[in-house]
């Protein structure tokens, strides 16, 4: 039955090539940097030297002198806000009394060229008061104010119940930051023009974030000013929120000089001021009866927002509802909260909130299992949700599960059940496999379903080739290939005739940020609404000259018995009939129901589910890890493009596995200490762990084509398995993220 609605399908499923591969191939592209216009000047950021300070004086009289000095910029001179957009709104697009951490955004230099930029910057003397400040989570929390948001789940009653269980477990875990490491940085380009509009060209994933904060800086109306995404060299939701403050930055200094202006970030500049995975604390207790049954759940999660709160409360959300893991649990208790620090604000990263929490507590159900004296996967296998359980928020699985399936997949894959009791394979080197499984809410959620809507614009031309204009944002992981291919389905169009162009926020309606793994459903969907009525047209012309009641579309053909036309021929037919060739589609999710005062209710439309099993040496000599390989398995629904699909997987699990294992962000008294790619170890090519990777594919109804979301989902719980196989190695429980050798040998007692 599914085989034969596969065979339907003409574009989806199929691993066709990126639509936007030649260009990014051959350096064609045009990148944020690579624009050019003329008479254009560049700023430059002068940022704090301390993590707390008051802004004193600020004398630039040394740069004034140079004939290429343009302006200095600072928070007297914004004629709107000063007031970053994002949540809460505590961020100010310029420091203008105090400073809240090391490198925080001061005043901004123009000059005539980028060198001198850089160099009058060195010029401005800014005198600062330090400030005591605070660099410890567990200190600031005892403060109220401090604590930027809290939410609680409730379910039951898990402390009466863990009273009652026969199991325990309790333990804490840390997590250190993570650094996107895009390999483009930030950069924007601000163009007013003498019409009093002003254009932004912008590396980003969320443009329309970034027309929110151009707004409020500049004080212009929506329509006078238009957001541009540049090709954007990666984003891991480290060009979510940021954007729009590097973007304002330019816009800014652009409204100012009445000149295009662009600032572009060196790489050092890139780590110490923009955003990052928050660092963690939690705490997590599990208790089961005799029977190996998981009867409750206790979680206290911490966040490190540092020093605004930006994304945090959305961040802190999504590990909130996901902390539990995906277990069928009738007693969880929840609290969570995110606490200012005076670091870099912490904000979007791959997994947002859930790989820090999912960490802790799947290291906890591997060390419940031992306990217990069940194998780890029949442990899971007993416990899991699963159609018709609830969460621990209480929402009811309805359909599109696949995580049982999943499980058998990676233990049958990784021949778990003989392998798990492996032999030393040198005698300083020890073998061991791993388990974790996630489950992933695709999309924003209950928390921000006042964003979930997007739109989509479809223009047919004569010549029928097909311009899609859509709210949502390509930054590698795709979706112009996807989104393509979904158009081209719909309209049984050849995918060479349609063209996707990057996001201008004046040409497509505000879609919401592109995150959470939402494009495929929302931007897709959106296509799905726009090419309705289009398809509808094309297929009554496409009868009318085939003469028949009956045909197949195929492949871009329509075919009636021996007769076939094309397409483009379809098109010209409409055309000529004058009918409407263009249309704009909607799509807004479906309801939740979530109340954040008890934590009830459903938090998610539906969830994407991956189990993962890792295969790892430890050299007990040196506490080297060598993550060996990784089986994952996810259900994400209908797979658009296995071949993307499949580098979405590997991608995930490679930034995952460094995450877990190399990646080591130092912060000494509120200076950061490493930032940069020669200190700053993330894993490369060369470091790839082999991957075996298979999908089960659970329709999910209301997804285009049946599809889910998957770009974040093969992250989430890789830190977990290699921390398991780490201890079927070698007997140590690690508790802490980067597990980097020095943490390793010390667990063992070797150091
Ligand atoms: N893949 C690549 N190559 N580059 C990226 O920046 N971002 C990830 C993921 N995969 C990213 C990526 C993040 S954080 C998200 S939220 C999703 O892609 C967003 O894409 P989607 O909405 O199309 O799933
Ligand atoms: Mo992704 S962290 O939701 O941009």
């Amino acid at each position: 039955m599914s085989r034969k609605k596969e065979n339907k399908l003409s574009f989806v499923g199929k691993g066709i090539e990126r639509v936007d591969a030649d260009i990014k191939l051959e350096g064609k592209a045009l990148y944020g940097d690579d624009l050019d216009f003329a008479k254009m000047l560049y700023g430059v950021c002068l940022r704090s030297p301390y993590p707390k300070a008051r802004i004193k004086k600020i004398d630039f009289s040394e740069a004034q002198k140079d004939p290429d000095f343009v302006k200095l910029i600072t928070a007297k001179d914004i004629p709107g806000s000063n007031k970053w957009p994002v949540v809460n709104d505590d961020y100010p697009f310029l420091a203008w009394d105090i400073a809240e951490f090391h490198s925080q955004a001061v005043a901004i230099l123009v000059a005539k060229n980028r060198f001198k930029a850089n160099e009058l910057s060195k010029k401005v003397k800014i005198e600062y008061e330090e400030l005591d400040f605070i660099d410890d989570i567990h200190k600031s929390i005892t403060k109220k104010e401090n604590i930027f948001s809290s939410y609680v789940i409730k379910k039951g009653d898990a402390f009466n119940e863990i009273k009652k269980c026969k199991y325990v477990i309790e333990k804490e875990f840390t997590t250190n930051y993570q650094v996107h490491c895009y390999l483009e940085p930030q950069v924007a380009t601000g163009v007013f023009a003498t019409d009093g509009t002003l254009a932004v060209y912008s590396s980003t994933q969320c443009p329309f974030y970034v027309l929110d904060a151009v707004c409020a800086i500049t004080g212009l109306s929506s329509n006078k000013v238009k957001i541009i995404q540049t090709v954007t060299g990666g984003g891991f939701g480290g060009k979510e929120d940021v954007p729009a403050l590097v973007g304002a930055h330019a816009a800014l200094a652009s409204f100012i000089t009445k000149s295009p202006v662009r600032i572009c970030y060196d790489r050092e500049e890139d780590f110490r001021s923009m955003s990052k995975r928050h660092p963690s604390y939690s705490k997590v207790t599990y208790g089961a009866d005799e029977n190996g049954k998981l009867k409750c759940c206790i979680v206290k999660y911490i966040l490190d927002a540092g020093a605004y709160s930006t994304l945090s409360p959305i961040v802190l959300w999504r590990g909130t509802v996901h902390a539990a893991g995906p277990y069928s649990i009738d007693n969880v208790y929840v609290e969570s909260y995110a606490v200012k620090t005076n670091k870099v604000p912490c904000g979007a990263f791959r997994g947002f909130g859930q790989p820090q929490i999912s960490f802790a507590q799947e290291s906890l159900i591997d060390d419940l299992a031992e306990k217990i004296g069940m194998d780890p996967i029949d442990f899971r296998l007993k416990n899991i949700i699963d159609k018709n359980k609830l969460t621990s928020t209480s929402q009811k699985i309805k359909d599109s599960i696949g995580l049982k399936e999943l499980i058998e997949i990676v233990r049958k894959k990784s021949d778990w059940d003989k392998r798990k009791n492996l032999k030393p394979s040198a005698n300083n080197k020890r073998r061991g496999l791993g388990c974790s499984i996630a489950y992933y809410g695709v999309g924003l959620g209950a928390k921000g379903r006042y964003l979930d809507r997007a739109g989509a614009y479809i223009n047919i031309y004569r010549d029928a080739t097909v311009n899609i204009t859509v709210g949502n944002t390509e930054m590698g992981q795709g979706a112009l290939t996807v989104l393509t291919q979904i158009a081209a389905e719909t309209l049984n169009c050849p995918i060479n005739n349609i063209k996707l162009d990057e996001v201008d926020t004046s040409k497509v309606p505000d879609s919401g940020p592109t995150v959470a793994s939402r494009t495929t459903v929302m931007s897709g969907n959106a296509i799905i609404e726009a090419a309705k009525p289009l398809r509808e047209r094309i297929f009554k012309t496409a009868l009318k000259i085939l003469g028949s009641k009956d045909m197949i579309a195929k492949d871009g053909f329509f075919i009636s018995g021996a007769k076939k036309i094309s397409f483009n021929e379809v098109v010209k037919q409409c055309w000529a009939d004058r009918l409407k060739m263009s249309e704009q589609g909607w799509y807004v999710s479906p309801p939740t129901t979530y109340d954040l005062k008890d934590g009830k209710g459903d938090a998610y439309i539906v969830y994407s589910y991956s189990a993962n099993i890792a295969d790892v040496e430890v050299d007990i000599e040196t506490g080297f890890l060598d993550v060996k390989k990784i089986y994952s398995a996810f259900d994400v629904g209908k797979v658009v493009n296995p071949v993307l699909a499949l580098g979405q997987a590997h991608g995930g699990i490679l930034q995952g596995m460094s995450w877990a294992v190399y990646e080591n962000l130092v912060i000494d008294r509120g200076v950061m200490k490493n930032p940069g790619f020669t200190d700053y170890i993330v894993a490369t090519s060369c470091d790839t762990p082999e991957y075996d990777v298979s999908f089960v594919e659970k329709d999910y109804a209301e997804g285009p084509y049946k599809a889910k979301g998957m770009g974040e989902l093969p992250l989430i719980a890789v830190a977990g398995a290699v921390r398991n196989a780490v201890k079927n190695a070698c007997g140590v429980e690690m508790d802490s993220v980067p597990m980097i050798p020095e943490k390793i040998l010390k667990k063992m007692g070797r150091i």
